[in-house]
């Protein structure tokens, strides 16, 4: 695993936005995969100027969300398709079409999971970008997913649940279960980048690059894919 040591977030999200670039330039239909929470907001609002100042075009790009909440729908502001239009999608003019992201509120999710994760195997992700939990999840692969995991309905660990239900006016309001994108598929990734920052993720960071690679640790196992890039602020790499 490559380690890109920044400063700050501003700094983090610039990195990112370097990389992101790199590989939207190399192809002529390039497949992202986004991640959602904190960590890359910052780089979804490089991405929104570089269409809206510079001019740039990412209409030809294919999109595949990592997760989402099971029982929440677009019309949720805690959704993450709700989140994905509002951060980044309704700003550019990636088209429509391209847009992949697990339904939460399909009828038969088993099934759903089915469908997301054979469209994954007929695709192939150029670039995976990847927050980080404090438990050290990467998605909604909570400690204890198996690295053999392909996209699955998840129930969510008190310490998730609690981590995120900042985002929520109560913690009783988030959804106790998640459709994820499973570890096979994370990894099958031609390119992915990690971002961390803050003091809250140094343990995770720490256990990421420094402990074993243990399903105990899900990031644990980006240490044996071949390009994967951790952006991290000081904080986020205090404990290294
Ligand atoms: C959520 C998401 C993850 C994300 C993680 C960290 O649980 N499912 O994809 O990486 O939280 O979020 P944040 O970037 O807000 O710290």
């Amino acid at each position: 695993m490559n380690i890109v040591k920044v400063k700050d977030y501003k700094a983090l999200s610039e990195e990112a936005f370097s990389l992101f670039k790199s590989v939207i330039s190399a192809s002529s239909a390039p497949v992202i995969g986004f991640a959602t929470g904190s960590s890359p907001v910052g780089l979804y609002e490089l991405i929104c100027y570089d269409y809206i100042k510079n001019g740039a075009s990412y209409k030809d790009m294919t999109t595949f969300n990592l997760d989402e909440y099971v029982g929440l729908d677009v019309s949720s502001d805690q959704s993450y398709i709700y989140f994905m239009k509002h951060n980044l999608f309704d700003h550019i003019d990636v088209n429509p079409k391209n847009i992949n992201i697990p339904n939460g509120i399909a009828p038969d999710i088993e099934k759903e999971c089915k469908r997301y994760s054979s469209l994954l195997a007929s695709s192939s992700i150029d670039l995976q970008i990847l927050g980080i939990g404090a438990n050290g999840h990467i998605g909604f692969n909570e400690p204890n997913t198996p690295f053999t995991s392909t996209t699955h309905k998840v129930k969510l660990t008190d310490k998730t649940i609690q981590d995120n239900s900042r985002f929520f006016d109560d913690i009783e309001q988030v959804p106790k279960y998640a459709i994820t994108m499973g570890i096979t598929e994370i990894m099958n990734a031609k390119k992915i980048i990690i971002l961390a920052n803050g003091k809250n993720k140094a343990k995770a960071v720490f256990d990421m690059v420094k402990g074993p690679v243990s399903e105990s640790c899900p990031a644990s196992i980006l240490r044996r894919h071949p390009d994967a890039v951790l952006i991290a602020d000081e904080d986020a790499c205090s404990l290294l």
